[in-house]
């Protein structure tokens, strides 16, 4: 591999590699605009200029590649310092300095630069800014608004849909001055990852129709987690405020979304606001349901699972948003009532497709966890009442106790048909986030985190398993779920207390289940891990 050299710090790339990736590895930043690492270059802002030993002007690091041995780069040199200076000031003498007023103020490479690369003064005094009168609200597409006057020029939407949407939605038109993004004559963006030109948009010219104006981002914090939408798994950053998910973004995993999401699964937390919450535990108590204490509510539960009558026909369902933890521990508390009786429902989605160099990932379950539920234990097994038979068929009749996880574990916790159907057996425990009409029909409700509000780990549609962390506490009397199932499990025997852990319950649970053999919680890779064997999965139920 060529050596390069850059601000005297010495690094060998692969060949063709250019400057300012080569740059990062030894941690110097050139600032860039046009540049993406998944789109084409068009050296189009010359925001990235260095030094390059040998050429007799500055150079487009973005465009520059290293080739071969003894390149030598600088950045920390006036000449450079002057370039980029005065980039700014010509993107900066028709910018609207109304930081203030921007929906992208705290995110915005312009603003950053600026800071950063800029002067606190401007020599452009003597003319009227340019402006685009009445384009400073053009809906692009039902997710996408652009506000022209604030647009840099930098062609890093238009790439995107030539490039990676290949829908060629967007182009340039007019010339010039007046050059300007936009949409072909009665087209729209609509495709369905249009939000990423929003998130690669490096100034405010492109804001979300959900998110702008909602929140400024300096109140956000926070967290790596993972898309719920559907099997793909993609990673996100979880930004929230106040115990309340307010974003979702992309977070870069060449390994499963690389830098992008759909649109779909950016609006999947509005799930958690849509439905009513399910906020302490509910025991039935003469017909009705009542507000209990977290004891008597697990000793009812308890009580029924141990109860002679119930010996034989206890099942267990669970929905694909428990986490692999939570569906381990409910296989253990199957074991330990000696039932065969388990598994895991999915609805079918629409197929959801990423992406990818190389090739494109999809999904097309509506949750994000049937495979790592069924490798932690509660595939079913042969003689055991199936998911289908329980959602479909009658065999929640036969059942003296049914443990339904979770109470929004697919349409059919909403549909009064399938809730009947459940409701036949002879008691009905659901544990849940949510107050669905499933879980006001149980005999004993259980109010338990979302996915936000526990750690945990998914395990996606090509096997990957990943890790994902708590973002704030759950509010009310939820609990996490791995903490309501120890505690249920502890009253069986000593094995399993309300104290344990996501991290302990996972490195337990790879000690006895094959699928997760030499795995520790700790050293799951941030990109995630591949499940050592590829395993074979049945098909997933069909959309009831
Ligand atoms: S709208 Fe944003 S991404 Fe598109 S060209 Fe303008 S500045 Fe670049
Ligand atoms: S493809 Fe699936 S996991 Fe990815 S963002 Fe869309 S819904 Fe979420
Ligand atoms: S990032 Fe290199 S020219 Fe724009």
């Amino acid at each position: 591999m060529p050596r390069v050299t850059i601000n005297g710090r010495s690094i060998e790339v692969p060949a063709g590699t250019n400057v300012v990736e080569a740059a990062k590895k030894v941690g110097v930043q050139i600032p860039h605009y046009c540049y993406h690492p998944r789109l084409s270059i068009v050296g189009q802002c010359r925001m990235c200029l260095v030094q390059v030993d040998g050429q007799p002007k500055l150079q487009a690091g973005c465009s520059m590649t290293v080739q071969k041995d003894g390149m030598e780069v600088r950045t920390d040199v006036p000449e450079v310092e002057e370039g980029q200076r005065a980039m700014m000031e010509i993107l900066l003498i028709n910018h609207p300095l109304d930081c203030p007023i921007c929906d992208q103020s705290g995110e915005c490479g312009l603003q950053d630069y600026a800071f950063k690369h800029g002067q606190a003064f401007s020599r452009f005094r003597f003319e009227e800014k340019r402006t685009y009168p009445g384009r400073e609200r053009i809906p692009l597409g039902p997710n996408v608004l652009l506000n022209m006057n604030r647009c840099i020029q930098c062609t890093r939407c238009v790439r995107f849909t030539q490039e990676v949407s290949k829908t060629g939605s967007l182009g340039f038109f007019n010339r010039g001055a007046r050059t300007e993004i936009g949409t072909f004559p009665g087209k729209e963006l609509d495709d369905p990852l249009s939000g990423n030109v929003v998130d690669i948009c490096p100034v405010g010219a492109l804001t979300s129709t959900r998110f702008r104006f909602a929140e400024r981002v300096w109140y956000l914090d926070k967290k790596p987690s993972i898309c719920t939408g559907c099997d793909v798994g993609c990673n996100v950053t979880l930004e929230h405020r106040r115990g309340q998910i307010r974003r979702y973004k992309p977070r870069a995993n060449p390994a499963v979304n690389d830098y992008w999401m759909c649109d779909y699964g950016r609006g999947t937390f509005e799930r958690y606001r849509e439905l009513p919450r399910l906020a302490a535990p509910k025991v039935r108590r003469e017909g009705r349901q009542a507000p209990a204490g977290w004891k008597e509510a697990l000793d009812a539960v308890h009580s029924a699972l141990t109860s002679r009558s119930s010996a034989g026909s206890i099942a267990f369902l669970a929905g694909p948003h428990l986490t692999t933890e939570e569906a381990h521990l409910l296989s253990r508390l199957a074991d330990r009532v000696g039932s065969p009786h388990r598994g895991v429902w999915v609805d079918g989605g629409p197929e959801r497709t990423i992406p990818r160099p190389g090739g494109a990932i999809s999904g097309s379950e509506a949750g994000p966890n049937r495979r790592g539920a069924e490798l932690a234990g509660l595939a079913t097994p042969e003689g055991g009442l199936s998911a289908r038979d329980l959602v479909e068929g009658d065999g929640a009749a036969d059942c003296a106790v049914l443990v339904v996880a979770d109470s929004d574990f697919g349409a059919g916790a909403h549909e009064p048909e399938t809730v009947a159907r459940l409701r036949r057996a002879g008691t009905l425990v659901v544990l849940g986030w949510a107050d669905t009409p499933l879980a006001r029909e149980a005999d004993v409700a259980l109010p338990i985190a979302t996915h936000a509000e526990t750690s945990g780990t998914f395990v996606n549609v090509e096997n990957r398993l990943q890790r994902f962390e708590r973002a704030f506490p759950a509010p009310g009397q939820s609990r996490p779920g791995v903490e309501v199932l120890g505690d249920l499990l502890s009253r069986f025997g000593g094995e399993w207390s309300d104290e344990v852990t996501p991290g302990e319950v996972f490195d337990r649970m790879a000690a006895d289940q094959p699928a997760f053999s030499g795995l520790a919680w700790e050293e799951i890779p941030a990109t995630g891990a591949a499940l050592q064997a590829p395993t074979e999965f049945p098909e997933p139920e069909p959309a009831p």
